[in-house]
């Protein structure tokens, strides 16, 4: 393991359908696969030391999925939230979901509340599960956030700058990611942290979300180590 590590790793965790296609099972079987490696890379994440971690779940885009595919992952958010909760209470990570939410069911907005609320003061490891999250969505919210503090006349417009813009962004708050791992083999953003990832060190795997292990995500850690970071200098 390199010397370096990330403080912040984002993850698309990309290809439960595929992998369960595979096995000639239905889609929901992939997803509810996914969850447990969900759980490995939180522990992993608390065990290095790296102190945020953001998933990628549900992009805006993912509404336009069949009905009973959108309706089993939002049943899957659910009873993870509930299951999961006081594990990561006891292991201090903090979660947060960042996206759309209005969009989500009444239900479950109140699960991620009280899920945030139960964890809002843990510091080992700020979590932050996107669901309804698209990078476009965020940089409009953003927007639309200052533009009424300027109507509002506690903002100048000339008072905008990058680190108030970066500030207004659901991410405000941490870092920018250092270290973005995509799973299933594509070679693309699909509207994640558009902004955020503008200096990110870029890691993709064929592997698919359900196969993703420690092991890999190691491997990852360890290319991450390697890497030569310029940030546009000489
Ligand atoms: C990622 O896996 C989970 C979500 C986008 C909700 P996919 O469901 O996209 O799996 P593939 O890419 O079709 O294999
Ligand atoms: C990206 O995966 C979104 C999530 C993993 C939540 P998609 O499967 O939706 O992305 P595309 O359609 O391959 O770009
Ligand atoms: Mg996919």
């Amino acid at each position: 393991m390199g010397a370096i590590l990330p403080r912040h790793v984002a993850i698309i965790m990309d290809g439960n359908g595929r992998w369960a296609e595979r096995r000639g099972l239905a889609r929901h079987a992939g997803h509810r696969e996914g969850v447990p490696v969900v759980r490995m890379c939180v522990e992993e994440c608390v065990r290095h030391g790296i102190g945020a971690l953001t998933l990628f779940a549900f992009s805006s885009e993912n509404w336009g999925r069949p009905e009973a595919e959108v309706a089993n992952l939002m049943t899957l958010f659910f009873d993870a939230l509930e299951r999961e909760v006081d594990d990561l209470d006891r292991n201090g990570v903090r979660l947060r979901v960042i996206g759309d939410r209005h969009a989500l069911s009444v239900r479950l907005q109140g699960r991620v509340a009280d899920a945030e609320r139960r964890t809002a003061g843990n510091t080992r490891l700020a979590l932050q599960i996107a669901v309804s999250y698209g990078g476009r969505w965020d940089i409009v919210q953003a927007a639309r956030r200052l533009a009424a503090e300027v109507g509002a006349g506690s903002l100048r417009a000339a008072d905008i700058d990058e680190t108030r813009f970066g500030g207004a962004l659901a991410l405000g708050d941490v870092p920018d990611p250092d270290l973005f791992i995509r799973t299933g083999g594509e070679r693309r953003i699909s509207n994640f942290l558009l902004w955020n990832l503008a200096y990110t060190e870029l890691w993709f795997t064929d592997a698919l979300w359900p196969d993703f292990d420690a092991a890999a995500l190691g491997a990852a850690l360890e290319d991450y180590a390697g890497r030569k970071r310029r940030f546009g200098r000489a």
